[in-house]
């Protein structure tokens, strides 16, 4: 048995297993939804459903209420359709062939690049090709049957291989496993691409921000627009870190910013100690965008990393800087 998802305003529809959430069933049929996590944590698959009834599944009460669900309101990455559905979602994207998959990998380096973040080069399998927007993720499965999100720090394979920037998260289950155990040679499983967060087509200036190895998505999208080699959108790239040691790439970033006349880069520390030797910004990051801009009207902004800096800066561009809530674009690292 399958229902039917239909997706307003956009006037798209496709079926609908019961077992299916009603994000995988738009992605299996090529359309993606906003979404960032896909576990229920993150808020940003929140839609509404405008007839048809659905169960919740997994969805938390701190990120979907019992008055969201009341209104009508569901977590499209945890939903499952009871009835034929019909949805409200502002913005829909074409996969324009773009096939969600499963891959084996194999590890071709893995560099400590600072105390807790390496630098992981993944070769695919040959011929396999995976194509993804620049910006998007991939889930690691693990033996447990778990997931864990990276997202991919290159604009598109380059020499067959993936970079991922993994952080390493104290007691945590799979990055202390790359860092204190995977060798070179070493499968992986993973899957992907996901996530809605990449470019959107416009002229209008942009800020990045990232925290940590939220620079890995950010190092994407700068890449595109490098490659692309018109582009003419101000960029203004703010980086943020506890120490000197965790702006991985400054070195990298600076020779871009002399290069490329669209890029203006703004590393910021909230932490730095006399062994820094840091005369840059400091504080953090995302206020250091509050600081240099009086208004962000008209601007986009894109924000990776740490939870904390990207709901705040969410909250304070869109509150105190005029920025319209539809133009800030996130993955927060949850
Ligand atoms: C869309 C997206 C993209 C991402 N991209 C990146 C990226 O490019 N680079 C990157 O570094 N990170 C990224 N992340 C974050 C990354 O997925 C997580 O940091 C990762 O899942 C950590 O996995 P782990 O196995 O190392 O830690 P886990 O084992 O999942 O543990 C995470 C933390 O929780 C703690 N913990 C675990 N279980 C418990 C418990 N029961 N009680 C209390 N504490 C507990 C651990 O000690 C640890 O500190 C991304 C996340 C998302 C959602
Ligand atoms: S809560 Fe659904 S994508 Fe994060």
């Amino acid at each position: 048995m399958s229902y039917q998802l239909q997706i307003l305003p956009v006037g798209l529809s496709c079926p609908l297993l019961p077992e299916q959430t009603v994000l995988d069933a738009a992605l299996a049929d090529g359309l993606m939804l906003k979404h960032s996590c896909r576990t229920g944590t993150c808020g940003s698959c929140k839609g509404q459903v405008l007839s048809g009834e659905v169960e919740h599944g997994d969805s938390p009460l701190e990120v979907l209420s019992a008055a969201e669900r009341a209104q009508g309101l569901a977590l499209f990455c945890c939903a499952t359709a009871r009835s034929d559905l019909v949805i409200e979602a502002p913005e829909v994207t074409a996969l324009r062939g773009i096939g969600i998959q499963q891959m084996g990998v194999r590890v071709a380096s893995l560099d400590k690049v600072s105390s807790d973040v390496a630098v992981l080069r993944l070769t695919l399998a040959p011929g396999a090709g995976f194509t993804y927007f620049p910006g998007q993720y991939v889930q690691v499965l693990l033996k447990d049957g778990s997931r864990r999100s990276y997202s991919m720090a290159t604009h598109a394979p380059r020499d067959n291989q993936l970079e991922l920037h993994i952080r390493h998260m104290l007691g945590g289950v799979f990055s202390g496993h790359v860092f204190n155990a995977l060798q070179p040679k070493a499968i992986l499983r993973m899957e992907g691409p996901f996530g809605s967060f990449y470019l959107r087509d416009s002229e209008r200036p942009m800020i990045f921000l990232a925290s940590g190895t939220g620079f890995a998505p950010i190092q994407a999208l700068l890449e595109q627009l490098r490659e692309q080699g018109h582009n003419r959108r101000p960029v203004y790239l703010y980086w943020g870190g506890r120490r000197r040691e965790d702006l991985y790439r400054h070195e990298q970033l600076l020779a871009w910013e002399a290069q490329l006349p669209w890029l203006r880069y703004t590393p910021v520390l909230s932490d730095p100690t006399p062994a820094c030797d840091w005369q840059g910004a400091t504080g953090f990051v995302h206020r250091q965008v509050l600081s240099d801009f009086q208004s962000l009207k008209g601007f986009e902004v894109y924000a990776c990393g740490a939870p904390i800096v990207v709901d705040s800066a969410r909250r304070d561009y869109v509150e105190l800087r005029q920025l319209e809530a539809a133009d800030f674009y996130a993955d927060a690292f949850v």
